[in-house]
């Protein structure tokens, strides 16, 4: 099962709507909704009025990623606005403990996001809580960079810690620099929801690009990095 989540950051922000309903009609699964702060991150992006407005005009599963400082305050406003799942960084000064209760009390998944520079054993307290681990595969901020290949080993890492504890069900996404080149590193890594922004957005034929990463995903055997 792979879950294929086009990124927004990477689309035409006049014409959104149009966007999601583009990627949706091509296969998507999930919209990746990228919310940055310029404090958390060096990048603002976009906030609550537009996922208030997206959503009542687009149905979709949106899936809101929270690159912000202070996340636990502004749950239960993105549930609201239409969030079905969201994720928040362990590095971002909330109380992890309560933020993912915050997000359950809210009837939607919660993720917890980590950074490159954060190693797996930061989310291993969590797992039992959490329906979803984000691996960054970039620093977060920005669409369009390089894949970090050395990502993989935390990926398994994650993998093998909840098999351990018997959550097979958990998903774990990646987010950056995701195309169908690196899609079969990550996905034999054990992560199973994948991030695409410029591989998605930034081509002409959105239905080849998603049903590209889709196959790519499932014939990862053999790509151990
Ligand atoms: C980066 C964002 C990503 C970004 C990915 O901080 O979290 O979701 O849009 O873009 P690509 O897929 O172009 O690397
Ligand atoms: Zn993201």
């Amino acid at each position: 099962m792979s879950i294929i989540c086009p990124s927004v950051l990477s689309a035409d922000f006049a014409s959104l709507g149009d966007e999601c309903r583009n990627v949706l009609e091509g296969g998507a699964d999930w919209i990746h909704y990228d919310v940055m702060d310029g404090v958390f991150v060096p990048n603002i992006s976009i906030g609550l009025p537009v996922l208030k407005s997206l959503s009542k005009k687009v149905e979709a599963f949106y899936d809101v990623h929270l690159m912000i400082t202070d996340p636990a305050k502004y749950v239960d406003a993105f549930a609201e606005a239409g969030a079905k799942h969201i994720s928040f960084h362990i590095e971002a000064q909330s109380d992890a403990d309560s933020t993912i209760d915050a997000i359950h009390n809210r009837g939607i998944l919660a993720g917890m996001a980590i950074k490159p520079g954060t190693p797996a054993e930061a989310v291993y307290p969590y797992l039992d809580k959490l329906d979803l681990v984000l691996v960054m595969t970039v620093e977060p901020g920005f669409g369009g960079q390089k894949f970090m290949a050395d990502m993989c080993p935390k990926i398994r890492a994650i993998r093998q810690k909840a098999d351990s504890l018997g959550k097979k069900d958990l998903l774990i996404q990646v987010d950056g620099g995701i195309d169908n080149v690196t899609v079969p590193y990550v996905a034999e890594a054990g992560a199973n929801v994948f991030v695409a922004g410029s591989a998605v957005f930034n081509k002409e034929d959105r239905a080849a690009a998603i049903a590209a990463i889709r196959k790519a995903a499932q014939n990862s055997a053999g790509f151990v990095l």
